[in-house]
This record gives structure tokens, sequence and C-alpha cells, in this order.
């Protein structure tokens, strides 16, 4: 005897959808609901403790209007992943930006120090070899004082010197002894974090990775070197509360739209994410509807980092029938303008309308050139994507 299979997700009100006035928009759009953006980033500054300097990664949004929003709940800086998002950032006021990612090519150092300089504003570098931190001297040429980061591997495999090796405190030196840049401190990304599966997990491997740092911290200090900043950042530490005891500042970025990544987690409800994109179906087969959302609007992407599993491209709700219980439906092949929603037997109309809620926001915010934002009783705004595709 054959069952009927089990939804893919929760069943929701139309209200717990959120996201007001959706029904009206021409599709595909990405969009954003305010209320909920405003309360994630209330919700963040609410828990980090004070003392501690909060610097969104601002890759996940790529907008200054969110910048905005997260200065005013006290964001001190911002965090960005390639130079020319740095630049966007900075030329829109932000008082300092860390490029948080290796650089080996010193026009593009100079390039974001010049931007500051212009600004008045301080740019930051984080560095892993020697390689690094020479594209970093001989791109600061003729500056001062310019802080690098000392990165470190706490668990993820990606970039950061090993933590029990000797590297640290050796490069520490050698960026101490450059003429134009100062050991600013140590810094990691520990999104291993997004392995889960648990928050008590989640919770254990955060803060495994910050008495990592401390020990590091240890043995810099050891060998005569003050460490005025310990950076860590990421969403699952901060929702999990991965504790914060010798950190001095911290850099999530997709606490401000969320995804099915945190719900998966066990870090975030339905309820909170505030990015999501509104399709049509645009035609249907006896196993298909058709979205006109594909690859080029959704992301190809499941989860962040590769990590963790996700059963589809993304959870779909129409916005049709009982308003009380949606039943949603999943994205279950992609091509670039197509979604194919798996109708498992039921209906979904052609020409009616849904809501794609993604499995990774911040590249769903990378592929338009601006975010719809909905409030309710307001009309929708646009708010541009300003550093959208700054790849390098
Ligand atoms: C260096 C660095 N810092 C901070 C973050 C923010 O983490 P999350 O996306 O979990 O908010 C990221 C995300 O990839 C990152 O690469």
């Amino acid at each position: 005897m054959s069952s009927a299979p089990s939804p893919p997700g929760p069943s929701l009100a139309r209200a717990a959808l959120g996201f007001p006035g959706l029904e009206s928009l021409e599709t595909p759009q990405v969009v954003v609901d305010l209320a909920r953006l405003d309360a994630n980033i209330a919700r963040a500054a609410a828990l980090v403790p004070s003392g501690i300097a909060f610097k969104p990664h601002v890759k996940t949004h790529k907008s200054p209007d969110i910048f905005a929003r997260q200065r005013v709940a006290g964001a001190v800086g911002a965090t960005a992943s390639k130079p020319g998002e740095a630049i966007v950032f900075l030329e829109a006021g932000a008082p300092e930006v860390t490029v948080a990612y290796p650089l080996t090519d010193p026009r593009k150092v100079r390039r974001v120090l010049e931007a500051a300089a212009r600004r008045k504003a301080v740019a930051r570098f984080t560095a892993d070899s020697l390689a690094v931190v020479e594209a970093l001297e001989a791109g600061a040429d003729g500056f001062m004082s310019v802080p690098v980061l000392v990165e470190l591997d706490t668990g993820l495999k990606r970039c950061g010197l090993d933590p029990q090796s000797a590297a640290p405190v050796e490069l520490a030196r050698r960026i101490a002894t450059s003429p134009v840049l100062t050991f600013a401190g140590l810094f990691t990304h520990e999104g291993q974090s997004y392995a889960g599966p648990d928050p008590a997990t989640i919770r254990a491997t955060s803060r495994a990775a910050r008495e990592t740092m401390l020990r590091v911290v240890a043995r810099l200090n050891q060998a005569g070197f003050d460490v005025p900043v310990v950076s860590m950042g990421s969403t699952p530490s901060l929702l999990a509360d991965g504790g914060y005891e010798g950190v001095t500042e911290v850099r999530p970025g997709n606490y401000v739209f969320l995804d099915l990544t945190a719900i998966r987690l066990g870090l975030a409800q339905p309820t909170d994410l505030a990015l999501g994109i509104v399709a049509s179906v645009v035609s249907a087969n006896d196993t298909y509807a058709l979205i006109d959302a594909g690859s080029k609007t959704l992301s190809s992407d499941t989860r962040p980092h590769a990590m963790g599993g996700a059963a589809s491209f993304g959870l779909v709700y129409p916005l049709i029938g009982n308003q009380d219980q949606i039943e949603p439906f999943e994205v279950r092949r992609l091509s670039e303008e197509h979604g194919w929603v798996a109708r498992e037997g039921r209906d979904l109309p052609v020409g009616s309308k849904v809501l794609v809620l993604p499995n990774h926001s911040c590249v769903v915010a990378n592929l338009v050139d601006s975010l719809t934002v909905l409030a309710a009783g307001a009309p929708p705004v646009q708010w541009p994507v300003a550093a959208r595709g700054t790849i390098r």
C-alpha cells in the first residue's frame, strides 16, 4: 500500500508567511519583509553583549540601506568579502571595513586603502600566508599602520593557519616588522557550525573554535604580542550562543534574512525569514508545475559551504486556496529560468503566484539589481543591491 508523501515543510497560514502585498507584484522578484528584517537586526543586537564590537558581514545583502539599519542597531563597522564590495560600503559611509579575504594582488589592496583614505575611514585586511602579507605590504606602500588580522583555521578547512603550528606567531612577527602594516589580532570564520545538526552541537562547535582562538592568543602573549582584536563570526554561532569570553568582535551576516538552512539547523522559525522570491506558475504537466524562477533567480545553492543536507532548491507556498493552511511544495529541479515544482498529485494552476523560501538567502540577494521591500500599509520600495557582482 502506497502512502501519501510527507509534506516537505510546515503548513502555514497566509499571515504567517509574511511579505505583505506579495500577491500584487509582477514576478519574479526577490522580496524582503521589512518588519522581519528589523526584528532580526534587533534580535542580534540584543544577543551580543555590550563591549563586543558588532561588524556584520555585508556579503549577505550588499545593500547600504540594510547596513544603515544595522548601524542604527549598533554596528560599528562592516565586514566584506571582496575589495569591490568593501569599496561600495566605504563610499556609502561605513567607518571601518574589513576585507575578510586573502588578497594576493597589491592593486586590490591599494584601491581599498585609497577609498578608505578618501572617506577618512579605516580598512583592515586578513592574512594567512607570507604571500598575502607581501601583497598587502606592496599595496600599502606609502600608507601607515594598515591593520592586518592573522586568520586561523578553527575547523572549516577553508582559509586560515593551523592554530597548533608555529605559523600564527611567525606571521604576526613578520607583520609587526613591516614598515606599513600593523598586527591587529586574530580572525576566524567558524563556518563549520553549519554542519549542525542542532543548536546544542553548534554551541559546542562554536565554543571549541573560540577556545582554539584563545589558546593562540595566549601563545602570542607569551611571545610578547598584544592581541587587541579577537574576531569571530557566523550566524549559527550568534543564534546558538557560542559564547563571547575572550572575543572582542563578531561578524555574522546571514542573520538579517535567514533562510531554510537556519530552520534546518533549529535556529529560526518560518516566521523569521525576511527574504523570499515571489514567482508565477507559467506551465504545468502531470508531474511538475513550472515557475518563472530558475537557477538565475533562486541560485542553485543548496546550503552554505556545501555542508549539511538540503532536500530541494526551495520551499514553495502557493498564494491561493485555503489561506489558513498553506501546504508547501518543493522545487526539485532547476533550469536557468524555470523552477520545477513537484506537484505530488496536487494542483498548482497556471497563472497563480507562489512564495519561494530559499536554502541560502545570501546568494539570492546577489542575483538581482534591487530588493523589493514590503511593509504593511506601504507601497513596495526598491533598495539597490549596490555591491552586486563585486567579485573582485
Ligand atoms: C569570513 C566570514 N566572516 C563572517 C561570515 C558570516 O557568516 P554567516 O553567513 O554565517 O552569517 C562569513 C560567511 O561566509 C565569512 O566568510
